[in-house]
Protein backbone atom coordinates (compact mmCIF):
# COMPACT_ATOMS: atom_id res chain seq x y z
CA UNK A 1 0.00 0.00 0.00
CA UNK A 2 1.33 3.29 -0.94
CA UNK A 3 2.26 5.71 2.09
CA UNK A 4 0.21 8.49 2.74
CA UNK A 5 1.69 11.82 0.99
CA UNK A 6 2.70 13.76 3.74
CA UNK A 7 2.97 17.29 3.53
CA UNK A 8 5.82 19.57 4.47
CA UNK A 9 4.39 22.44 4.91
CA UNK A 10 1.44 22.63 7.10
CA UNK A 11 -0.91 24.51 9.06
CA UNK A 12 0.88 23.97 12.00
CA UNK A 13 4.37 24.92 10.81
CA UNK A 14 3.53 27.64 8.33
CA UNK A 15 4.36 31.69 9.88
CA UNK A 16 1.59 32.40 11.70
CA UNK A 17 1.38 35.94 10.87
CA UNK A 18 0.96 34.64 7.01
CA UNK A 19 -2.21 32.42 8.37
CA UNK A 20 -3.60 35.27 9.72
CA UNK A 21 -3.95 37.44 7.08
CA UNK A 22 -8.07 38.11 6.15
CA UNK A 23 -8.72 40.66 3.43
CA UNK A 24 -12.69 41.94 4.58
CA UNK A 25 -12.84 42.81 0.74
CA UNK A 26 -11.65 39.13 -0.02
CA UNK A 27 -13.40 37.21 2.14
CA UNK A 28 -16.37 34.53 1.81
CA UNK A 29 -19.14 37.32 0.13
CA UNK A 30 -16.32 37.49 -2.57
CA UNK A 31 -16.76 33.74 -2.83
CA UNK A 32 -20.54 33.47 -2.35
CA UNK A 33 -20.59 36.34 -5.30
CA UNK A 34 -18.55 34.52 -7.52
CA UNK A 35 -20.87 31.07 -7.28
CA UNK A 36 -23.52 33.35 -7.83
CA UNK A 37 -21.92 34.11 -11.18
CA UNK A 38 -21.47 30.93 -12.22
CA UNK A 39 -25.17 30.37 -11.08
CA UNK A 40 -26.27 32.64 -13.46
CA UNK A 41 -24.24 31.96 -16.52
CA UNK A 42 -25.81 28.61 -16.19
CA UNK A 43 -29.02 29.79 -16.78
CA UNK A 44 -30.31 29.57 -12.85
CA UNK A 45 -32.87 32.03 -12.21
CA UNK A 46 -31.82 34.86 -9.93
CA UNK A 47 -33.93 38.20 -9.03
CA UNK A 48 -31.51 39.94 -10.66
CA UNK A 49 -29.27 39.47 -13.77
CA UNK A 50 -25.78 40.45 -12.98
CA UNK A 51 -23.49 40.48 -9.73
CA UNK A 52 -22.26 43.76 -9.21
CA UNK A 53 -18.91 43.62 -7.17
CA UNK A 54 -18.05 47.00 -5.45
CA UNK A 55 -15.53 45.65 -3.29
CA UNK A 56 -12.54 47.11 -4.35
CA UNK A 57 -12.24 50.66 -5.97
CA UNK A 58 -11.13 49.89 -9.32
CA UNK A 59 -13.28 51.43 -11.91
CA UNK A 60 -12.30 49.87 -14.91
CA UNK A 61 -13.00 46.39 -13.77
CA UNK A 62 -16.72 48.32 -13.54
CA UNK A 63 -16.63 49.12 -17.33
CA UNK A 64 -14.95 52.98 -16.65
CA UNK A 65 -12.39 52.83 -20.52
CA UNK A 66 -9.09 53.73 -20.20
CA UNK A 67 -7.80 56.99 -20.74
CA UNK A 68 -6.72 57.25 -24.43
CA UNK A 69 -3.08 59.23 -23.94
CA UNK A 70 -2.49 56.87 -21.56
CA UNK A 71 -3.07 53.80 -23.86
CA UNK A 72 -1.25 55.38 -26.94
CA UNK A 73 2.26 55.70 -24.74
CA UNK A 74 1.89 52.08 -22.92
CA UNK A 75 1.36 50.86 -26.44
CA UNK A 76 4.30 52.56 -28.22
CA UNK A 77 6.46 51.58 -25.03
CA UNK A 78 5.52 48.09 -24.86
CA UNK A 79 6.01 48.15 -28.96
CA UNK A 80 8.46 51.00 -29.86
CA UNK A 81 7.81 50.16 -33.78
CA UNK A 82 4.61 52.22 -33.24
CA UNK A 83 6.42 55.11 -33.21
CA UNK A 84 6.48 55.29 -36.76
CA UNK A 85 2.59 54.83 -36.79
CA UNK A 86 0.90 58.26 -38.01
CA UNK A 87 -1.79 57.28 -35.72
CA UNK A 88 -0.17 57.84 -32.64
CA UNK A 89 0.24 61.95 -32.05
CA UNK A 90 3.17 63.34 -30.98
CA UNK A 91 2.71 64.28 -27.66
CA UNK A 92 2.13 60.48 -27.09
CA UNK A 93 5.66 59.67 -28.86
CA UNK A 94 7.41 62.14 -27.05
CA UNK A 95 6.22 60.61 -23.40
CA UNK A 96 7.00 57.49 -25.11
CA UNK A 97 10.77 58.51 -26.64
CA UNK A 98 11.14 60.12 -23.13
CA UNK A 99 10.31 56.86 -20.60
CA UNK A 100 12.03 54.63 -23.32
CA UNK A 101 15.67 56.91 -23.37
CA UNK A 102 15.36 56.18 -19.38
CA UNK A 103 15.61 52.59 -19.51
CA UNK A 104 18.77 50.56 -20.21
CA UNK A 105 19.37 48.98 -23.80
CA UNK A 106 16.17 51.65 -24.71
CA UNK A 107 13.77 48.90 -23.80
CA UNK A 108 11.28 48.38 -21.14
CA UNK A 109 12.24 44.97 -20.72
CA UNK A 110 15.41 46.09 -18.89
CA UNK A 111 15.83 46.29 -15.24
CA UNK A 112 15.97 49.63 -13.86
CA UNK A 113 17.16 51.05 -10.71
CA UNK A 114 15.35 49.82 -7.83
CA UNK A 115 13.63 53.50 -6.89
CA UNK A 116 12.71 53.36 -10.59
CA UNK A 117 13.97 55.55 -13.84
CA UNK A 118 15.27 58.40 -12.91
CA UNK A 119 13.73 60.91 -15.41
CA UNK A 120 10.49 59.74 -14.41
CA UNK A 121 11.73 60.38 -11.00
CA UNK A 122 12.57 63.84 -11.54
CA UNK A 123 9.08 64.18 -13.23
CA UNK A 124 7.41 63.73 -9.94
CA UNK A 125 9.74 65.77 -8.38
CA UNK A 126 8.39 68.69 -11.15
CA UNK A 127 5.04 67.46 -10.32
CA UNK A 128 4.98 67.88 -6.94
CA UNK A 129 6.86 70.88 -6.95
CA UNK A 130 3.65 72.65 -9.02
CA UNK A 131 1.13 70.97 -7.00
CA UNK A 132 2.24 72.22 -3.73
CA UNK A 133 4.22 75.58 -5.33
CA UNK A 134 7.14 74.20 -2.60
CA UNK A 135 9.81 72.31 -4.39
CA UNK A 136 10.36 68.67 -4.27
CA UNK A 137 14.21 66.43 -4.80
CA UNK A 138 14.04 63.75 -7.29
CA UNK A 139 16.11 61.88 -4.81
CA UNK A 140 13.29 61.52 -2.47
CA UNK A 141 11.22 60.08 -4.62
CA UNK A 142 10.86 56.20 -5.44
CA UNK A 143 8.66 54.54 -7.53
CA UNK A 144 6.71 51.61 -6.58
CA UNK A 145 4.41 48.61 -7.42
CA UNK A 146 1.66 48.55 -4.72
CA UNK A 147 4.30 47.32 -2.40
CA UNK A 148 5.81 51.22 -1.57
CA UNK A 149 4.03 51.49 2.12
CA UNK A 150 5.11 47.87 3.16
CA UNK A 151 8.70 48.49 2.26
CA UNK A 152 8.38 51.55 4.53
CA UNK A 153 6.87 50.24 7.45
CA UNK A 154 9.11 47.43 7.49
CA UNK A 155 12.14 49.65 8.43
CA UNK A 156 9.62 50.00 11.31
CA UNK A 157 9.98 46.29 12.50
CA UNK A 158 12.23 46.22 15.73
CA UNK A 159 11.33 45.75 19.25
CA UNK A 160 12.54 47.52 22.18
CA UNK A 161 12.59 46.68 25.81
CA UNK A 162 10.31 43.75 24.73
CA UNK A 163 8.09 45.87 23.03
CA UNK A 164 6.60 46.08 19.75
CA UNK A 165 7.05 49.45 17.47
CA UNK A 166 2.84 50.90 17.57
CA UNK A 167 1.31 51.93 14.17
CA UNK A 168 -1.53 54.49 14.55
CA UNK A 169 -4.08 53.59 12.10
CA UNK A 170 -7.42 55.21 11.22
CA UNK A 171 -10.94 53.01 12.03
CA UNK A 172 -12.85 52.29 10.33
CA UNK A 173 -9.19 51.31 8.57
CA UNK A 174 -8.55 50.33 4.92
CA UNK A 175 -6.95 46.60 5.60
CA UNK A 176 -3.59 46.87 3.82
CA UNK A 177 -2.31 48.69 7.35
CA UNK A 178 -3.28 45.82 10.14
CA UNK A 179 -1.90 43.38 7.28
CA UNK A 180 1.32 44.85 6.86
CA UNK A 181 1.19 45.58 10.70
CA UNK A 182 0.77 42.08 11.04
CA UNK A 183 3.36 40.81 8.71
CA UNK A 184 6.18 43.10 9.99
CA UNK A 185 5.20 41.96 13.66
CA UNK A 186 4.28 45.88 14.81
CA UNK A 187 1.25 46.25 16.73
CA UNK A 188 -1.84 48.21 15.56
CA UNK A 189 -3.21 51.39 17.11
CA UNK A 190 -6.57 51.85 16.07
CA UNK A 191 -7.82 55.72 16.62
CA UNK A 192 -11.54 56.23 15.83
CA UNK A 193 -12.24 58.84 13.04
CA UNK A 194 -15.30 61.50 14.08
CA UNK A 195 -18.22 60.12 12.16
CA UNK A 196 -20.60 62.62 14.30
CA UNK A 197 -18.22 64.98 12.44
CA UNK A 198 -18.34 63.79 8.85
CA UNK A 199 -14.85 61.58 9.67
CA UNK A 200 -12.93 64.44 11.08
CA UNK A 201 -9.88 62.92 13.07
CA UNK A 202 -9.89 64.47 16.53
CA UNK A 203 -6.42 64.80 18.29
CA UNK A 204 -8.25 64.20 21.94
CA UNK A 205 -9.25 60.72 20.37
CA UNK A 206 -5.21 60.29 18.99
CA UNK A 207 -4.37 61.14 22.29
CA UNK A 208 -6.76 58.81 24.11
CA UNK A 209 -5.66 55.70 21.47
CA UNK A 210 -1.56 56.80 21.89
CA UNK A 211 -1.55 56.99 25.63
CA UNK A 212 -3.53 53.61 26.11
CA UNK A 213 -1.14 51.58 23.46
CA UNK A 214 2.21 53.05 25.30
CA UNK A 215 1.16 50.58 27.80
CA UNK A 216 2.23 47.54 25.69
CA UNK A 217 3.78 49.19 22.58
CA UNK A 218 6.03 52.40 21.51
CA UNK A 219 3.94 53.69 19.04
CA UNK A 220 6.48 55.10 16.40
CA UNK A 221 4.40 55.72 13.24
CA UNK A 222 0.91 57.68 12.69
CA UNK A 223 -0.79 56.87 9.23
CA UNK A 224 -3.11 59.58 7.69
CA UNK A 225 -5.28 58.48 4.67
CA UNK A 226 -6.54 61.62 3.26
CA UNK A 227 -8.99 61.55 1.54
CA UNK A 228 -10.27 58.93 3.25
CA UNK A 229 -10.61 55.80 2.28
CA UNK A 230 -13.01 54.09 3.55
CA UNK A 231 -14.75 57.12 5.00
CA UNK A 232 -14.22 59.41 1.96
CA UNK A 233 -12.99 62.67 4.63
CA UNK A 234 -11.20 65.22 3.17
CA UNK A 235 -8.76 66.92 5.71
CA UNK A 236 -9.12 70.51 6.49
CA UNK A 237 -5.90 72.65 6.55
CA UNK A 238 -6.89 73.46 10.15
CA UNK A 239 -7.21 70.09 10.71
CA UNK A 240 -3.86 68.40 9.43
CA UNK A 241 -1.90 71.53 11.18
CA UNK A 242 -3.57 69.76 14.49
CA UNK A 243 -2.21 66.32 13.04
CA UNK A 244 0.80 67.55 12.26
CA UNK A 245 1.41 69.20 15.95
CA UNK A 246 0.23 65.91 17.49
CA UNK A 247 2.84 63.94 15.90
CA UNK A 248 6.07 66.45 16.25
CA UNK A 249 4.73 66.42 20.11
CA UNK A 250 4.28 62.57 20.38
CA UNK A 251 7.74 62.16 18.24
CA UNK A 252 5.89 60.13 15.67
CA UNK A 253 6.85 59.77 11.86
CA UNK A 254 4.01 60.35 9.42
CA UNK A 255 2.58 58.31 6.85
CA UNK A 256 0.57 59.84 4.48
CA UNK A 257 -1.64 57.77 1.94
CA UNK A 258 -2.81 60.30 0.00
CA UNK A 259 -3.55 58.37 -3.14
CA UNK A 260 -7.03 59.94 -3.45
CA UNK A 261 -5.59 63.77 -3.61
CA UNK A 262 -7.41 64.38 -7.25
CA UNK A 263 -10.69 62.49 -6.32
CA UNK A 264 -12.67 65.68 -4.76
CA UNK A 265 -16.10 65.74 -4.82
CA UNK A 266 -17.12 69.17 -3.03
CA UNK A 267 -16.59 72.32 -4.03
CA UNK A 268 -15.35 73.86 -0.81
CA UNK A 269 -12.95 71.38 -0.07
CA UNK A 270 -9.49 71.26 -1.62
CA UNK A 271 -6.68 68.85 -1.09
CA UNK A 272 -3.83 70.06 1.30
CA UNK A 273 -1.05 67.56 1.20
CA UNK A 274 1.11 67.05 4.71
CA UNK A 275 4.68 67.81 2.68
CA UNK A 276 3.02 71.62 1.88
CA UNK A 277 1.59 71.86 5.46
CA UNK A 278 4.42 70.74 7.15
CA UNK A 279 6.41 73.00 5.43
CA UNK A 280 4.46 76.45 5.49
CA UNK A 281 4.14 75.47 9.22
CA UNK A 282 7.92 76.55 9.09
CA UNK A 283 10.34 75.02 12.25
CA UNK A 284 10.54 72.36 14.17
CA UNK A 285 7.31 71.07 12.16
CA UNK A 286 9.15 71.50 8.17
CA UNK A 287 12.07 68.75 8.96
CA UNK A 288 10.03 66.15 10.56
CA UNK A 289 10.14 62.70 8.87
CA UNK A 290 7.07 61.93 6.41
CA UNK A 291 6.81 59.74 3.75
CA UNK A 292 3.84 60.43 1.53
CA UNK A 293 2.34 57.97 -0.89
CA UNK A 294 0.53 58.26 -4.57
CA UNK A 295 -0.66 55.96 -7.09
CA UNK A 296 -1.71 55.59 -10.25
CA UNK A 297 -5.17 53.13 -9.39
CA UNK A 298 -7.12 56.31 -8.14
CA UNK A 299 -7.71 59.37 -9.46
CA UNK A 300 -8.85 59.41 -12.92
CA UNK A 301 -6.55 57.43 -14.74
CA UNK A 302 -7.77 54.11 -12.31
CA UNK A 303 -5.03 52.08 -14.01
CA UNK A 304 -5.36 49.35 -11.42
CA UNK A 305 -3.93 46.68 -12.99
CA UNK A 306 -0.40 48.72 -13.92
CA UNK A 307 0.57 48.35 -10.25
CA UNK A 308 2.38 51.89 -10.26
CA UNK A 309 2.73 54.60 -7.79
CA UNK A 310 5.03 56.47 -6.13
CA UNK A 311 6.33 58.29 -2.79
CA UNK A 312 7.76 61.37 -1.30
CA UNK A 313 10.19 60.07 1.47
CA UNK A 314 11.45 63.52 3.51
CA UNK A 315 13.86 64.12 5.78
CA UNK A 316 15.07 60.50 6.74
CA UNK A 317 18.24 60.04 8.04
CA UNK A 318 20.76 59.84 4.98
CA UNK A 319 22.34 56.54 6.97
CA UNK A 320 19.01 54.81 6.65
CA UNK A 321 18.32 55.85 3.09
CA UNK A 322 21.35 54.06 1.92
CA UNK A 323 19.95 50.73 4.10
CA UNK A 324 16.73 51.28 2.53
CA UNK A 325 17.73 51.85 -1.09
CA UNK A 326 19.72 48.81 -0.38
CA UNK A 327 16.96 46.85 0.55
CA UNK A 328 14.92 47.86 -2.23
CA UNK A 329 17.56 46.46 -4.35
CA UNK A 330 16.81 42.95 -3.49
CA UNK A 331 13.75 42.43 -6.03
CA UNK A 332 15.67 44.60 -8.22
CA UNK A 333 12.82 46.94 -9.49
CA UNK A 334 9.18 47.90 -10.07
CA UNK A 335 7.40 46.67 -12.80
CA UNK A 336 8.51 49.24 -15.97
CA UNK A 337 4.88 49.32 -17.19
CA UNK A 338 3.90 50.57 -13.96
CA UNK A 339 6.88 53.27 -13.82
CA UNK A 340 5.42 54.78 -17.63
CA UNK A 341 1.91 54.98 -15.93
CA UNK A 342 3.29 57.00 -13.11
CA UNK A 343 4.80 59.25 -16.10
CA UNK A 344 1.76 59.33 -17.62
CA UNK A 345 0.01 60.61 -14.38
CA UNK A 346 2.71 63.20 -13.54
CA UNK A 347 3.11 64.79 -17.14
CA UNK A 348 -0.84 64.56 -18.98
CA UNK A 349 -1.04 66.08 -22.27
CA UNK A 350 -0.70 70.09 -21.96
CA UNK A 351 -2.36 73.17 -23.49
CA UNK A 352 -1.32 73.46 -27.34
CA UNK A 353 -0.39 69.82 -27.32
CA UNK A 354 -2.60 67.86 -29.81
CA UNK A 355 -3.64 65.18 -27.38
CA UNK A 356 -4.74 67.91 -24.77
CA UNK A 357 -8.55 68.55 -26.34
CA UNK A 358 -9.43 64.66 -25.88
CA UNK A 359 -7.39 64.21 -22.74
CA UNK A 360 -9.43 66.94 -21.19
CA UNK A 361 -12.89 65.10 -22.02
CA UNK A 362 -11.82 61.78 -20.76
CA UNK A 363 -10.88 62.93 -17.43
CA UNK A 364 -13.33 65.17 -16.77
CA UNK A 365 -16.08 62.44 -17.58
CA UNK A 366 -14.21 60.02 -15.57
CA UNK A 367 -14.09 62.51 -12.00
CA UNK A 368 -18.09 63.93 -13.41
CA UNK A 369 -18.96 60.23 -13.10
CA UNK A 370 -17.34 59.46 -9.70
CA UNK A 371 -19.05 63.38 -8.75
CA UNK A 372 -22.55 62.51 -9.89
CA UNK A 373 -21.93 59.18 -8.21
CA UNK A 374 -20.46 60.44 -4.94
CA UNK A 375 -23.80 62.64 -4.37
CA UNK A 376 -26.42 60.46 -5.71
CA UNK A 377 -26.04 57.47 -3.37
CA UNK A 378 -25.44 59.62 -0.59
CA UNK A 379 -29.05 61.14 -1.33
CA UNK A 380 -30.75 58.13 -2.06
CA UNK A 381 -28.71 56.23 1.20
CA UNK A 382 -29.99 59.07 3.07
CA UNK A 383 -33.53 58.70 2.22
CA UNK A 384 -33.62 54.90 3.45
CA UNK A 385 -35.29 53.82 6.71
CA UNK A 386 -32.82 53.90 9.75
CA UNK A 387 -29.78 54.95 7.18
CA UNK A 388 -27.47 57.77 7.31
CA UNK A 389 -24.58 58.21 5.48
CA UNK A 390 -22.37 61.18 5.78
CA UNK A 391 -21.05 63.85 2.30
CA UNK A 392 -18.25 61.75 0.68
CA UNK A 393 -16.49 64.36 0.36
CA UNK A 394 -13.71 62.84 -1.56
CA UNK A 395 -11.57 59.28 -2.42
CA UNK A 396 -14.00 56.43 -3.65
CA UNK A 397 -16.52 55.07 -1.06
CA UNK A 398 -19.57 55.17 0.55
CA UNK A 399 -19.44 54.16 4.29
CA UNK A 400 -23.15 54.53 5.23
CA UNK A 401 -24.70 53.78 8.82
CA UNK A 402 -27.60 51.25 9.56
CA UNK A 403 -29.88 51.30 12.76
CA UNK A 404 -31.21 47.87 12.16
CA UNK A 405 -34.53 46.61 13.98
CA UNK A 406 -33.88 44.54 17.28
CA UNK A 407 -34.99 41.50 15.55
CA UNK A 408 -32.28 41.49 12.96
CA UNK A 409 -29.42 41.96 15.62
CA UNK A 410 -31.41 39.25 17.14
CA UNK A 411 -31.14 37.22 14.15
CA UNK A 412 -28.20 37.73 13.55
CA UNK A 413 -26.62 37.04 16.62
CA UNK A 414 -28.32 33.19 16.61
CA UNK A 415 -26.44 32.96 13.55
CA UNK A 416 -22.98 33.83 15.52
CA UNK A 417 -22.63 36.79 13.13
CA UNK A 418 -22.36 40.45 13.38
CA UNK A 419 -25.61 42.33 12.16
CA UNK A 420 -23.85 44.24 9.20
CA UNK A 421 -22.55 40.87 7.85
CA UNK A 422 -26.00 39.16 7.96
CA UNK A 423 -27.42 42.57 5.89
CA UNK A 424 -24.43 41.87 3.63
CA UNK A 425 -25.42 38.44 2.91
CA UNK A 426 -28.90 38.58 2.12
CA UNK A 427 -28.21 41.94 -0.17
CA UNK A 428 -25.66 39.69 -1.95
CA UNK A 429 -28.14 36.89 -2.18
CA UNK A 430 -31.63 39.02 -2.62
CA UNK A 431 -30.31 42.49 -4.40
CA UNK A 432 -27.03 40.29 -6.11
CA UNK A 433 -25.13 43.28 -4.52
CA UNK A 434 -21.47 42.46 -3.11
CA UNK A 435 -20.67 44.81 -0.31
CA UNK A 436 -17.98 44.80 2.75
CA UNK A 437 -19.48 44.54 5.97
CA UNK A 438 -17.73 46.90 8.58
CA UNK A 439 -17.60 44.41 11.13
CA UNK A 440 -14.14 43.71 8.91
CA UNK A 441 -12.95 47.36 8.95
CA UNK A 442 -13.74 48.50 12.26
CA UNK A 443 -16.38 50.50 13.60
CA UNK A 444 -17.40 51.95 17.30
CA UNK A 445 -19.07 49.30 19.11
CA UNK A 446 -23.20 48.92 18.69
CA UNK A 447 -22.63 50.79 15.24
CA UNK A 448 -23.17 48.99 11.99
CA UNK A 449 -22.49 49.83 8.20
CA UNK A 450 -20.95 48.61 5.57
CA UNK A 451 -18.42 50.32 2.17
CA UNK A 452 -19.56 50.31 -1.22
CA UNK A 453 -17.40 51.86 -3.70
CA UNK A 454 -17.96 54.60 -5.84
CA UNK A 455 -19.15 52.68 -9.64
CA UNK A 456 -19.39 54.14 -13.49
CA UNK A 457 -22.83 56.47 -12.36
CA UNK A 458 -24.79 53.93 -15.54
CA UNK A 459 -24.23 51.11 -13.22
CA UNK A 460 -24.62 53.27 -9.99
CA UNK A 461 -27.95 53.90 -10.68
CA UNK A 462 -29.06 49.79 -11.67
CA UNK A 463 -27.38 48.81 -8.01
CA UNK A 464 -29.18 51.96 -6.07
CA UNK A 465 -32.40 50.81 -7.60
CA UNK A 466 -32.01 47.15 -6.55
CA UNK A 467 -30.51 48.05 -3.12
CA UNK A 468 -33.35 49.97 -2.19
CA UNK A 469 -36.07 47.64 -2.79
CA UNK A 470 -33.72 44.96 -0.69
CA UNK A 471 -33.32 47.61 1.78
CA UNK A 472 -37.26 48.47 2.49
CA UNK A 473 -38.08 44.35 2.24
CA UNK A 474 -35.28 43.35 4.89
CA UNK A 475 -36.35 46.25 7.25
CA UNK A 476 -40.20 45.00 6.75
CA UNK A 477 -39.31 41.39 7.54
CA UNK A 478 -37.09 42.29 10.41
CA UNK A 479 -39.40 44.87 12.02
C1 LIG B 1 -5.94 54.32 0.97
C2 LIG B 1 -5.28 53.46 -0.06
N1 LIG B 1 -3.95 53.43 -0.11
C3 LIG B 1 -3.30 52.68 -1.01
C4 LIG B 1 -4.00 51.91 -1.92
C5 LIG B 1 -3.22 51.03 -2.84
O1 LIG B 1 -3.34 51.31 -4.17
P1 LIG B 1 -2.45 50.53 -5.24
O2 LIG B 1 -1.74 49.42 -4.51
O3 LIG B 1 -3.39 50.02 -6.26
O4 LIG B 1 -1.46 51.53 -5.75
C6 LIG B 1 -5.41 51.90 -1.88
C7 LIG B 1 -6.19 51.04 -2.78
O5 LIG B 1 -7.38 50.90 -2.71
C8 LIG B 1 -6.05 52.70 -0.94
O6 LIG B 1 -7.41 52.75 -0.85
Amino acid sequence: MAAEHQHFLTLDNINPNVQKIQHPARGPLLIIAVELEKELKNGVKKPFKEVIKPVVADFQAMGQPPITFVRQVMSIVIYPQLLDDPKFPDDAKERARTILNGCKGGSIGSYTEASGIEIIRRHVAEFIGKRDGIPSNWEDIILCAGDGIGKLLKLFSKEANGKKTGVMIPIPEYPLYSILSNEYDLHQVGYYLDESQNWRINTEELQQSIDEAKKVCIPKVLVIINPGNPTGQVLTRENIEEIIKFAYKENLYLLADEVYQNNIYLEDFKFHSFKKVMTEMGEPYNSMELASFMSCSKGYICECGCRGGFAEILNMCPEVKVVFNKSNTVMLCPPTAGQACVELLVRPPEKGEPSYEQFIKEKKAVLDSLREGAHLIVKTLNSFEGVSCNNIQGAMYAFPQIRFPQKAIEAAKKQHQSPDKLYAIEMLENAGICVVPADGLGQVSGTYHFRTTLIPIQKMKIMLDRLEAFHREFMDRYR
